[in-house]
């Protein structure tokens, strides 16, 4: 990375954890992920989730369909797994490259998670197979039962489920996505980056439980994992500013509509896709730790995937950046993380 000073130029960006979701939704919130990213992970989390390859090539072309052509942005789809995955249907869709992971949601942990897997040893030949043909296995982190409490459930995850797994498919390449503890942090640190890695959202690195709850309630800053304690956000960023290649990019960019996430039973998920990547820039500024954000935006992403790092590149400026209002649908809204704020730094065009 050359820095100049008021100029950054890095390698293109990946954002390794995207939902674009489909139709209206879709058509309206790609173009603030082509603006800044070359490559997204794509999730599959679908109201019809995306569970097979036929259903994979159609979703793809909706998504580039959409895209503005002045976009060079290649989406990289993965598949949902539910209790009926077949071994055979991954193999086929990795080897032919319409797959470049599989996505584990936990029953009933997220968002459109009412297909997930209910118990991994459901699964157990699919991940078996993944670990054979290197096929990276993407988490939803959290252990969902009644008797956890909300904040544990990342925690209890790795006692209960990760540490297991990995004990009984060591070289399985895992992505542990959107970690939000000094747990994670610490134990994903212990393990060799190209079988281990996580991902970091811009909203988990710039806030904690209590901005959820300033001021009022504020469904806005609702996602899944919840917020955690400002200790847990400390771990995050100090995990990010040393520079750690366990780590890299994965927005988790979650749009919903207005109405569903003030409604009585508010959706957990941020849309963060307008701001996410001058989000990490302002961070890694104020960690004074700019020097490895080439690394977690663009290079520690696509190593793990085992895939070339981009050749283009793209230049910052230190100039204010207001982020977008809101973007409108008919009577409905959705509005975006940091919403009419400034950022201090913008893409030169
Ligand atoms: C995501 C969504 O809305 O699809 N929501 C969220 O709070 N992050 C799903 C997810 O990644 O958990
Ligand atoms: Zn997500």
């Amino acid at each position: 990375m050359s820095k100049f000073e008021k100029k950054i130029i890095i390698i293109k960006p990946d954002d390794w954890h995207v939902h674009l979701r489909d139709k209206k939704i879709l058509n309206k919130v790609i173009k603030y992920t082509g603006q800044f990213y070359k490559r997204a992970v794509i999730m599959p989390n679908l109201k019809d989730p995306i569970t097979s390859c036929f259903k994979s090539i159609a979703y793809r072309k909706q998504i580039l369909k959409a895209m503005n052509v002045n976009y060079k942005f290649e989406p990289l789809m993965t598949c949902y797994l539910t209790s009926s995955t077949t071994p055979k249907e991954l193999e086929f869709g990795f080897f032919k490259k319409i797959f470049i992971a599989a996505k584990l949601y936990p029953h009933c942990s997220t968002t459109n998670s009412q297909q997930g897997v209910k118990a991994i040893s459901d699964i157990n030949c699919v991940l078996e197979c993944m670990e054979k043909i290197g096929m990276p296995l993407l988490i939803h982190g959290e252990e969902i039962n009644q008797n956890i409490d909300i904040y544990d459930r990342e925690s209890e995850f790795i006692k209960n489920t990760l540490e297991p797994l990995r004990n009984k498919f060591p070289q399985l390449k895992i992505v542990l996505e959107h970690i939000t503890t000094k747990e994670s942090v610490e134990y994903i640190k212990k393990h060799d980056c190209n079988y281990l890695s996580g991902t970091i959202t811009p909203h988990h690195l710039m806030l904690n439980r209590n901005d959820m709850f300033s001021s009022g309630i504020q469904p806005y800053l609702y996602c899944l994992p919840i917020l955690k304690k400002n200790k847990h956000q400390k771990a995050l960023r100090k995990a990010i500013a040393s520079g750690d290649n366990h780590f890299f990019l994965g927005s988790d960019t979650a749009p919903h509509l207005h109405k569903n996430k003030i409604g009585s039973f508010g959706c957990a998920g941020i849309f963060n896709a307008p701001s996410s990547f001058l989000s990490y820039v302002t961070i890694f500024e104020e960690m004074k730790a700019l020097k490895y954000l080439q690394a977690f935006c663009s290079e520690n992403g696509p190593k793990f995937y085992n895939m070339p790092i981009n050749k283009e590149t793209i230049t910052l400026v230190k100039k204010p950046y207001k982020v977008l209002k809101q973007i409108n649908f008919g009577k409905n809204k959705i509005i975006p993380f940091l919403s009419g704020k400034t950022l201090n730094w913008s893409l030169q065009k």
